[in-house]
């Protein structure tokens, strides 16, 4: 890792230049945020310089897991630009509960052991990464089972979430909220919550808009927080199949990055931004990470634009999450209830 000292980058973006969302809380949360899972092939020091350079050129939200394991050392980067002056109120920090921790008694286990690694006495918002507790090795390919594996059974996620509620009690995290959930799952959530998911972090590109959970969890004040918003073209292997389309080629993409001069990236991020969910894009390239947080703080899209690309929706999911899959379930669409009932 570079052993320059941590400074705000002159050619960076103001973060109170960057538009600010508000929870349902009441709480304002930065309207892009900058993710570090290093797609099994980047390194944790890769991936904690690339926050190291967000955070100086303009990033405040950073989304972490425990399961990328690099959270020791983003915390190295935390604490260095905290002891350059960025307050930690300035920041938001996300992390995620990993699936193998949902046990009773876990969660708050997990939850330590990420502070610790993060060096944060709190965090701003805890997610439970995925609503059930199947697991998988790192770097597995797209075969690979959990033998013990089982569907979402609703009284053992309340079990989980009541211990998330605790954190939110004891002051460990400000906010809790989850990810890769569907509508019928949250319907329950929503039911029997006594602290209220704020946020659902998803799948969310040009390609997979996922309109009908967008307008749900909007209706509800839950705030979407977009993940994959470039259509993730690094990701692993796993999560390739031939029917995957590449939203970066997308020719209503490509025509409109032309007429604002900008890389298909960035139109995806503005887009993003634009409809009202946080995107989280992870580069390790300063070039790229600096153009996106650009992107959303400057020449927006036309209403017009905002149509087209309302309309190349090709519901083409990218993380299908087959490792995920129990025994007995028919394909992967059974993780996302497409039928509008949770599968069993
Ligand atoms: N909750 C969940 O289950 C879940 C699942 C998946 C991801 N996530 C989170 O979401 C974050 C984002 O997803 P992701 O990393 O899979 O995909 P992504 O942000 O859609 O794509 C990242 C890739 O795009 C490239 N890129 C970034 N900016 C670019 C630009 N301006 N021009 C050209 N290429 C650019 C990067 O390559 P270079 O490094 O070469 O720029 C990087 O490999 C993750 O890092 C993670 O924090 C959460």
């Amino acid at each position: 890792m570079s052993k320059e000292k941590f400074t705000i980058a002159l050619d960076g973006v103001d973060p109170d230049k960057v538009p600010k969302k508000t929870l349902c809380t009441g709480e304002k949360i930065p309207s892009i945020g900058f993710g570090t899972f290093g797609s099994d092939h980047v390194s944790a020091e890769e991936v904690a310089e690339a926050v190291r350079g967000a955070i100086s050129v303009g990033y405040r939200l950073i989304d972490c897991a425990a399961v990328y394991g690099n959270e020791h050392a983003i915390g190295e980067v935390l604490q260095e630009v905290m002891q350059a002056g960025i307050k930690r109120e300035e920041l938001w920090i996300v992390s995620k509960l990993w699936n193998d921790m949902h046990g009773e008694g876990d969660v708050l286990i997990a939850c330590a052991k990420t502070l610790k690694d993060l060096k944060l006495e709190y965090l701003d918002l805890y997610l439970v990464h995925w609503p059930f507790p199947n697991t998988h090795p790192p770097g597995c390919d797209v075969n690979y089972r959990d033998p013990s594996a089982r569907p979402y059974i609703h009284e053992e996620f309340m079990k989980t979430w009541r211990q998330m509620e605790r954190l939110v009690k004891a002051g460990l995290v400000r906010h809790i909220g989850t990810s890769n959930m569907t509508i019928p799952k949250l319907k329950l959530l929503l039911r029997d919550a006594e602290i209220k998911p704020v946020c659902n972090e998803m799948e969310l590109h040009p390609h997979f808009q996922q309109p009908e959970l967008f307008k749900f969890l909007i209706d509800n004040g839950i705030t979407p927080i977009g993940f994959c918003p470039l259509g993730s073209p690094n990701r692993p292997e796993r999560d390739r199949t031939p029917e995957d389309t590449v939203v970066l080629e997308d020719p209503v993409i490509v025509k409109i990055a032309q007429n604002h001069n900008v890389h298909p990236a960035v139109v995806c991020l503005k887009w993003a931004v634009q409809r009202g969910q946080i995107p989280i894009p992870f580069s390790t390239k300063r070039e790229h990470y600096l153009s996106n947080i650009k992107g959303v703080v400057e020449d927006p899209l036309t209403e017009e634009e905002m149509k087209e690309i309302e309309a190349i929706d090709k519901n083409c999911r990218l993380i299908k999450g087959q490792v995920f899959l129990w025994p007995g379930a028919k394909d992967w669409r059974d993780l996302w209830d497409e039928d509008g009932e949770i599968a069993t």
